[in-house]
């Protein structure tokens, strides 16, 4: 196959949600379509379900899951699918958002019974930062919920998309009776079934048909017209172009404990979601089909045995061909690199690959080399946008509590911060080193793998402030004032941009209107 048809074959996607909505059971139940597992149960969830520190090694443990089921593949109906998996827990939301820049389209799923969550809110604004197209799947019919009405109103309110359903339950809860597609004009009969796929499909072109009545009771006829009509009446007809510039969101509704809903949500996914398209950089757009390879890390994952320190870095690849023991050139370090060994997972599987195509993610051994958003070209200085750093939320001063130890500290901290585990600014004078994540989860993580990777020790002094800004201006003078004035509350992040901490979001407000020549960003992006 050549270039574009490997690229028009694949779909590399992300499913996200807020904990809960189900996730991880859409993910294994199109493994089961896929063919790349056999059994239910097969995928485990990398959510991490306590959050107090005693559970540090079992959070190593899952995060050590979630290595391999990192980037999971299979091919359905000769389309290669790459799903990306994020983790559950808040508080490595970061790692979300980062993977999200690593894909072309989202399945967002929305529990039917709580709708929109705060998580669910907050991956959104990432996926409209990038203009992702998503789909919507809204999960759990099979429990009483929200109406639907009521629901799509909910998602147009609190995600600002416009959304236009594609299909619409009968009943819900004890009484649901399927859905209606309304793409394709048929019934789907919900039968509950946990293992295999039972569903019924009868089309339907007329709903006015009185064959209908063999299927459904008259009350449940009557309201699906009723429904449909005011769907059709509400609603836009469904255009592929608004979904594809991520100014509507097409949703489908289902069951995926019950593998109801799902086949249609991925059949109707491959043909309407996006295959890799352009990317943009800081010097050029990058189109998927050049024959010169281009490629970003997004994601660095430690090895978790401490007897091989080797990272996996793990490479989008934006176009051309990638082939294994090549020479690479990587523009921050101005040298070119061979991968030996690149990995590529299916199902369960690590395995090594000879080639990879855009769309695809590999994995590349890394012993330092790489940090998150560093590219990979054939000699072309790219750097790919769209990889911001996000708002931190938690501050504390990281104390060096062994001064024996100092290099490995200095050491240790820079790699994890390149990793993507938290966020390092310094403050002056004295280099001070200011800590910040977006959950607590992290502070943890940092001292035990300081203290097991690389033997140093540490501490963590709370911080008042609540948030990081980036500042920037138009007018130089008046940043140089503002950092002069207000010296307390700046400070540096890796590639020495300056970085306002704000104690409250009211003191934020203030200071805000206070300084209108200077830009607050909550990402390093804007
Ligand atoms: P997540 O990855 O988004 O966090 O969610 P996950 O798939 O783990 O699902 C969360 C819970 O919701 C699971 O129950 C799962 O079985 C359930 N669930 C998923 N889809 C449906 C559905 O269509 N209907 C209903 N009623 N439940 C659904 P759990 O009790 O947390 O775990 P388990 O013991 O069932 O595995």
């Amino acid at each position: 196959m050549n270039l574009d048809q490997e690229i028009s074959r694949r779909r590399t996607f992300a499913i996200i949600s807020h904990p809960d909505a189900g996730k991880t059971t859409l993910t294994e139940k199109f493994l089961l379509f896929g063919g790349a597992i056999q059994t239910a149960g097969a995928v485990k969830s990398n959510k991490i379900k306590k959050s107090a520190s005693s559970d540090f090694m079992e959070i190593e443990r899952q995060r050590g899951i979630s290595v391999t089921t990192s980037v999971m593949t299979f091919t359905y109906q000769n389309k290669q699918i790459n799903i990306l998996d994020t983790p559950g827990h808040k508080d490595f939301a970061e790692d979300t958002y980062r993977t999200l820049t690593a894909v072309d389209s989202v399945i967002l799923v929305v529990d039917c019974v709580k709708g929109v969550e705060e998580q669910t809110e907050k991956l959104m604004q990432v996926c409209r930062m990038r203009n992702t197209p998503v789909i919507i799947f809204i999960n759990k019919l099979d429990r009483e919920g929200k109406d639907p009405f009521d629901l799509l109103d909910e998602l147009e309110e609190k995600l600002s998309i416009r959304v236009r359903p594609l299909s619409w339950p009968i009943s819900q809860g004890q009484t649901f009776q399927g859905v209606y597609n309304l793409y394709d004009q048929a019934l789907h009969l919900f039968k509950p079934d946990k293992t295999k796929v039972n569903e019924e499909i009868i089309a339907v072109k007329d709903l006015y048909d009185p064959a209908l009545k063999t299927w459904l009771q008259e009350k449940y006829i009557q309201k699906i017209q009723e429904d449909v009509e005011l769907i059709n009446g509400v609603y836009d007809t469904f255009n592929l172009e608004d979904y594809l510039s991520g100014s509507v969101a097409p949703v489908f509704f289902g069951s995926a404990v019950n593998n109801f809903g799902i086949r249609e949500l991925l059949e109707t996914f491959i043909r309407i979601a996006p295959a890799p398209e352009k990317r943009i950089t800081e010097e050029r757009p990058v189109n998927a089909n050049e024959k010169k390879l281009t490629g970003f890390i997004f994601k660095i994952h430690a090895n978790l045995d401490p007897n091989h320190r080797d990272r996996i870095a793990f490479l989008r690849i934006c176009s051309g061909r990638f082939e294994r023991n090549q020479f690479y050139y990587h523009p921050r370090l101005e040298k070119k690199i061979r991968f030996t060994s690149p990995a590529s997972f299916i199902g369960n599987e690590k395995s090594i690959i000879e080639e990879a195509w855009p769309g695809d993610v590999i994995g590349l051994y890394d012993s330092g080399q790489f940090k998150i958003g560093d590219a990979l070209t054939e000699g072309e200085v790219l750097h790919f946008k769209g990889i911001p750093s996000f708002s931190p939320e938690i501050f504390r001063e990281l104390v060096n509590k062994d001064p024996f130890k100092t290099k490995q500290l200095e050491k240790g901290v820079r790699q994890l911060t390149d990793e993507g585990v938290a966020q390092l600014f310094l403050q002056q004078p004295g280099n001070r080193k200011i800590i910040g994540t977006v959950g607590e989860l992290q502070f943890d993580v940092i001292r035990f793998r300081l203290e097991h990777e690389y033997g140093a020790s540490c501490d963590f002094q709370p911080l008042r402030f609540i948030k990081a800004c980036w500042i920037k201006s138009e007018d130089s003078k008046a940043l140089e004032e503002f950092i002069r004035l207000r010296y307390a509350q700046i400070a540096w992040d890796k590639e020495e941009r300056p970085v306002y901490f704000a104690e409250s979001e009211w003191g934020l407000q203030n200071i805000r209107q206070a300084s209108p020549k200077i830009e607050f960003l909550f990402t390093s992006e804007g």
